[in-house]
């Protein structure tokens, strides 16, 4: 059985997962580490993002690590072959409703944010995303032509009970484990399906998790207070829409996506999926300056969440802090390393 199956992909990908590798096999080289490819170069080598073999292999690894997929050389493909299609494929098939997407920021970096220093220092954070519902996945969907002209586009927002308790769950657990407050974001005031969730959560909270603090708000009012006073969060939990927002929001408080892992993870004893939060950012792919730093602590959650090493996810992510004190920064935390310096940095307080 493959322990850590890596699927590159595309843009900044293969990049960041060749260093993931590198510290792989350094920290454990026990591990089985295969690699497919997956996203818009699998779609080059064979017409499809995500090939039944990939995804049959996925199922039956024990993690999955990511580098990211897309890029405008695939825009004009249709939607259900684009590389982004695949990645949808991907949780779903996997079944990873519940994406654990963590904002802290490193003592070292508390100036690489946009925001003052003092409303960031101390943060530490973790969106919780519905992951495989939602608006990304409700039927019907699609664009129709009108009969007088023009076109009609149609989304679906949906959830059931069972879909948000899973995902609440999961939040309520985590919070335990850390400051015990579950903030849940919805749309209550205007969505049935915002309505909805708030009353699951409300129960679920009232049956199971009493000694959790739980707090709603609006989506929109959570937007602001990340921005206003985010040290007030411990757990959110939210849809598969909104955390998307939310968490490329969260991301830029701790000085950029450059640093931000997520865990995708599903029933327990199911392989997870993990993901650097940004992107193939196709404008720096192959220059060798992107940031290594999120792919490698997402390897760091897969330790954590999947491969049962917690004790090596401890010595990596200290690693990671004590490289980032000594000064390691890529080109978007202001510094000058390249993409294998930065994992050299890292490799070298290993
Ligand atoms: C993310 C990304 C994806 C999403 C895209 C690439 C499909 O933005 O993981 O946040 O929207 O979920
Ligand atoms: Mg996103």
């Amino acid at each position: 059985m493959t322990d850590l199956l890596l699927l590159p992909g595309d843009g900044i990908g293969p990049e960041v997962t060749a260093q993931v590798r590198r510290v792989a096999t350094h920290l454990a080289n026990d591990l089985s580490i295969e690699e497919r490819p997956f996203g818009g170069c699998s779609f080059d080598l064979s017409g499809t993002p995500l090939t039944d073999e990939v995804l049959a292999e996925a199922k039956a690894a024990k993690a999955v690590l990511m580098g990211a997929v897309g890029g405008p050389k695939w825009a004009s493909v249709p939607r259900h072959l684009r590389p982004e299609a695949a990645l949808l494929g991907l949780r779903s098939g996997m079944q990873v409703f519940a994406n654990l997407r963590p904002a802290f920021c490193f003592p070292s970096l508390a100036d690489a944010s946009t925001l003052k220093r003092e409303v960031v220092e101390g943060l530490d954070l973790i969106i919780i995303r519905e992951l495989t519902g939602g608006v990304y996945f409700g039927q019907p969907r699609g664009v129709e032509d009108l009969p007088g002209g023009g076109k009609r586009g149609v989304d679906t927002q949906v959830y059931t009970t069972a879909e948000i308790e899973r995902v609440g769950r999961v939040a309520f657990e985590l919070a335990r484990g850390r400051r015990n407050k579950v903030t849940s974001a919805e749309k209550s005031n205007v969505m049935e399906t915002g309505q909805l969730w708030r009353d699951v959560v409300t129960e679920l909270h009232r049956r199971e998790y009493p000694d959790v603090e739980l707090e709603h708000q609006l989506a929109d009012n959570t937007a602001m207070q990340l921005v206003k006073r985010p040290l007030q969060f411990d757990v959110i939990l939210t849809d598969n829409l909104f955390g998307d927002i939310l968490s490329d929001e969260a991301a830029q408080l701790t000085g950029g996506l450059g640093l931000l892992p997520s865990a995708a993870l599903g029933e327990p004893g199911k392989p997870g999926l993990y993901e650097p939060i940004h992107g193939s950012a196709p404008d720096i792919a192959g220059k060798g300056i992107a940031n290594p730093l999120a792919a490698i602590l997402s390897f760091e959650m897969a330790l954590r969440w999947s491969l049962d090493r917690a004790d090596l996810a401890d010595t990596l992510f200290a690693a990671v802090n004590r490289a980032l004190e000594k000064g390691a920064r890529t080109p978007d935390l202001g510094g000058s390393m390249t993409t294998v310096e930065m994992a050299d940095a890292l490799l070298a307080e290993l």
